[in-house]
């Protein structure tokens, strides 16, 4: 491996575009008719010594870098790629990155031999994280989940999808949902807000699952949608979580109200979540580890994307990842995600994601990338606007220090990104506060 090379920024005082990116060995448009499926899912639309020309936020080219900087006017900027790939700012299409305190304490009862579910039947798990979600306020919430985002937006993601989840009350899932939506108009990210009032039973209803779920559909969806805190509703259907009955009239409810269906689904058993999502329209189902043959046939027949989260599996020692590659050959919608909460999948790397795509799922390195780009842009809803590059795209564009997209994974472990532009701006890693550099990772904060 060469060492980090860090991009040239050159400025320059006389025109239009505002910045060209130049000097890449490919650029990955991962450009095309729609989501990708089946065979297209390979093609990563490539131009080999490639350059994108920005004009404020948007592309306005996208092609061989001897046309490009035959345009006319003289850029801005010139961002020097030194022969790496640039593609699109990668989209983490399934992620819970609002929550309070943490779950190091589970993981060292984990590494000793107790499993996630025994965690959560003996009232730990997602409860856990309820109580002490419940203790924070919107800007105790924005504080915490700040120095998170940061590091994922500097591992590469650009637009992060963003569920509640950790309420499990009116107000908490209201002021969670909050909090989100004062990061994303934080930027330099945006995020995409998803309701998951369903994603556990609080231990308050334990003994009441219809009076909860009336909660659920009869205050916590009608207020979500009046103050337009979500585009999506989300539903964990799992043993343990909710049925298919329970999840079903939640997604019903929200679809009444404008929330677009998303599940979580056979995660830890068949939970006939998958057929559910697909019944429902619903814009994605995710985790997917014990969906059958049936099932991803299904899913090749509809618009429903499958996201997968191996790093769920790996974080929970599970031998068991999603069938990645029969989905792509039965003609699915596959993304990649990061799943990234306290409890089941405390990464922060993308990267990790894409690894682990390939290396359990079965992707090839290249169905993976358009997994985390233009099918993880479809699978939060946001496709005209990113995932790809493309002429009036949003500029979201990341550059990596690898020439072809198989040293990416081949040279794994490593943050191969080395610069993240967001609707056109390069962002400078010193503009992370030192403040928000990740504090409540550590185990130290959990035992002094
Ligand atoms: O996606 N599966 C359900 N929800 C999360 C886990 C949340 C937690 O353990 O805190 C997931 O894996
Ligand atoms: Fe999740």
């Amino acid at each position: 491996m060469n060492p980090p090379k860090p991009p040239q920024v050159t400025a320059r005082d006389d025109g239009y575009p505002d910045l060209i990116v130049h000097n890449a060995s490919l650029v990955l448009t991962c450009a095309g008719k729609g989501p990708r499926r089946g065979s297209e899912q390979d093609d990563l639309h490539a131009v080999p010594d490639g350059a994108v020309a920005v004009t404020g936020s948007r592309i306005t080219a996208v092609g061989p870098v001897t046309d490009i900087m035959q345009m006319g006017g003289v850029p801005t900027t010139l961002l020097d790629a030194r022969g790496g790939i640039v593609m699109p700012g990668m989209v983490d299409s399934h992620t819970h990155p609002v929550y309070g305190g943490n779950r190091a304490d589970e993981f060292l009862k984990r590494l000793a031999g107790a499993s996630y579910e025994e965690l959560h039947a003996a009232g730990g798990g997602i409860q856990a994280t309820v109580d002490a979600t419940r203790k924070m306020r919107v800007a105790d919430l924005v504080e915490s989940a700040r120095g998170r985002l940061w590091s994922m937006f500097f591992a590469g993601v650009t637009t992060f999808e963003a569920k509640s989840g950790y309420g499990l009350s009116v107000a908490s899932e209201m002021t969670q949902l909050q909090a989100i939506r004062e990061l994303d108009a934080e930027g330099p990210w945006e995020l995409v807000p998803t309701f998951l009032g369903a994603h556990a039973l609080p231990r308050e209803c334990a003994d009441d699952r219809g009076g909860y779920v009336d909660l659920v559909c009869e205050k916590m969806i009608p207020k979500v949608a009046a103050l337009e805190l979500a585009e999506f509703c989300d539903v964990f259907c799992e043993r343990g979580a909710f049925t298919v009955e329970e999840s079903r009239r939640i997604l019903q409810t929200g679809q009444a109200h404008g929330l677009i269906p998303k599940l979580h689904a056979d995660e830890l058993s068949p939970s006939g979540g998958t057929r559910l999502g697909v019944e429902l329209g619903a814009r994605s189902v995710d985790h997917l580890p014990y969906v059958n043959d049936e099932e991803i046939e299904l899913l090749g027949k509809s618009n429903t994307a499958a996201v997968l989260l191996p790093a769920t599996s790996f974080f929970l020692f599970k031998d068991r990842y999603a069938p990645g590659r029969k989905l792509v050959d039965a003609g699915a919608i596959v993304a990649l995600a990061s799943d990234h909460n306290p409890g089941s999948s405390h990464t922060l790397s993308m990267g990790r994601v894409l690894e682990l795509g390939v290396m359990r799922c079965g992707l090839t390195v290249r169905e993976a990338l358009n997994a985390v780009t233009v099918n993880a842009a479809y699978a939060v809803g946001r496709e005209k606007e990113v995932g790809t590059l493309e002429p009036g795209k949003q500029a979201d564009i990341i550059i990596l220090n690898v020439s072809t997209p198989e040293d990416l994974i081949y040279a794994w472990g490593v943050n191969h990104v080395v610069a993240v532009i967001k609707r056109g701006r390069l962002v400078d890693r010193r503009r992370q506060p030192d403040e928000t550099r990740p504090k409540t990772q550590r185990f130290s904060d959990l035992f002094s």
